[in-house]
């Protein structure tokens, strides 16, 4: 694609967190100890599911398809934003900006879908117990993974076709530690009206529907519980407690920052820290970690490693 002829700009200008070099430094130690906990975190579950045989059903299946989307989510901008701490001039290249943006929509997208997923598999599990194995069988549970992957690929592009041929030509300061959808198309020279409204309508209703779609599963699946037994109650009232805080900073960000697209805020960029951040650190302490199973089963590993 050549850029150049259509557009003055080759690369964009990261604003990231501001502050004196101290301070600076201090968010280097800190993001990168929050990012070495992300990659480990998730991997060590990924690691788990996949070497401990008791562990190979649907529902660890997808727990490990979203620690591995995590891991992408976390990749794609915050190592570069924390080097760019140590750094005087942010920049990102045109092209890196576009793939920045390509791949946030592919994981963030994936990982709304994959959380809808879980969320069904649970669904059913408490609600039709009786039919849970014929319905959610390897190949279903396959397809939900491929399809949420195929959706956050189309999701994105859907976008960036039309992002990649604005033209850029005057400022090009992003305010954000990446390039963030809504920050690049307010920079762009041409009237971007109809833009907006295709990312109102793509980014925006998608994060709506699916956290909607994950309230209404967890209220059906309580009221499930509860009907049956006001003993179990207390224990799904707490996991799901936890979970509707995780999906909340997740999609409370996102919603936020896509839905109100037309009047970036300042506040964006600390918004935008959840889902790339905390989201990805906060899924396997709150779906994976506290569950009895995934522990026992790492203890296993550990024993065996130890023994061999
Ligand atoms: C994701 O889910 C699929 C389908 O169940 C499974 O075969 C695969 O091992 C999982 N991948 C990871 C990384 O957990």
């Amino acid at each position: 694609m050549d850029q150049e002829n259509n557009s003055g700009v080759t690369e964009f200008v990261l604003h990231s967190l501001s502050g004196s070099r101290e301070l600076q430094i201090f968010y280097f130690a800190f993001f990168t100890l929050f990012y070495l906990s992300i990659v480990l975190g998730n991997l060590l579950i990924v690691l788990t599911v996949f070497y401990e045989p008791s562990l190979h059903t649907p529902m660890y299946f997808l727990l490990s398809n979203l620690s591995f989307i995590d891991v992408c989510l976390s990749t794609f901008a915050t190592p570069k934003m924390i080097v760019d701490f140590l750094v005087e001039h942010k920049t990102i290249s045109f092209e890196g900006c576009m793939a920045q943006i390509f791949f946030l929509h592919v994981f963030a997208g994936g990982e709304m879908m994959l959380l809808v997923a879980m969320a069904y598999d649970r669904y059913v599990a408490i609600c039709r117990p009786l039919h849970y194995a014929t319905i959610m069988n390897v190949r279903k549970c396959v397809s939900l993974v491929v399809g949420s992957w195929l959706i956050g690929v189309l999701h994105s592009v859907s976008q960036l076709v039309f992002t990649v041929n604005l033209p850029f030509c005057g400022p090009n300061r992003v305010d954000s530690f990446f390039c963030d959808l809504p920050l690049v198309i307010k920079l762009a020279c041409t009237d971007t009206f109809t833009l907006e409204v295709l990312m109102l309508s793509d980014s925006g209703l998608m994060a709506m529907c699916s956290f909607l779609l994950l309230l209404v599963s967890y209220a059906v699946v309580l009221l499930t519980v509860w009907r049956r037994s006001s003993a179990g109650m207390a224990k799904a009232r707490a996991t799901l407690a936890a979970h509707i805080a995780v999906v909340t900073l997740f999609f409370g960000p996102c919603i936020f920052i896509y839905a109100w697209p037309f009047s970036s805020l300042p506040v964006d960029k600390f918004l935008s820290i959840f889902y790339t951040v905390f989201t990805p650190l906060l899924n396997p302490l709150i779906y994976t970690l506290r569950n009895k199973e995934v522990i026992s089963a790492m203890q296993k590993l550990r024993h065996r490693q130890v023994s061999s």
